[in-house]
């Protein structure tokens, strides 16, 4: 499944998801686009808050969205992220720790999650890899 991914699509909707997002505070401004396994694609931004801690990740922004219109299975996750602003600044924004658990939920460890600077620079990794060990559903259900 995973070579079969357009890397370079996600990774432009993750960009254009980036332009809404809402970052006064931070100046950090990520998009993201998730990719379900049907093939339909969810993008988020980072949502910020004057009171700091209801802020919201641009990944999880994605997710929800996603959830709350019932698809519940992944196959990808871009992100793009940066202090600066245009794609020639961006960094390699790796997933916070809460995103992580939020995307194992239900993208579980095989999830790839690919951390761009551009279309055609980026890093990719399992969700297994950057959350070893994750406690998911399955210990619970
Ligand atoms: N942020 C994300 O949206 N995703 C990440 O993967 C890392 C951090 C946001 C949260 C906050 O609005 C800003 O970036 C700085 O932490």
């Amino acid at each position: 499944m995973n070579d079969t991914i357009d890397r370079a699509a996600l990774i432009r909707a993750a960009f254009a998801a980036r332009e809404h997002a809402y970052a006064p505070y931070s100046g950090f401004k990520v998009g993201a686009a998730l990719l379900a396994k049907n093939g339909t694609v969810y993008t988020g931004c980072n949502i910020e808050c004057a009171t700091f801690s209801p802020t919201n990740c641009a990944e999880r922004t994605a997710l929800f969205k996603a959830v709350s219109e019932g698809v519940h299975e992944f196959a990808a996750v871009a992100i793009v992220g940066a202090k600066a602003h245009g794609p020639d600044d961006t960094l390699v924004t790796s997933p916070c720790g809460v995103c992580r658990q939020m995307l194992y939920e239900f993208g579980g460890k095989d999830l790839l999650v690919i951390m761009a600077k551009s279309e055609t620079d980026f890093r990719e990794m399992t969700l297994g890899e950057l959350l070893p060990l994750g406690f998911g559903p399955e210990k619970v259900l």
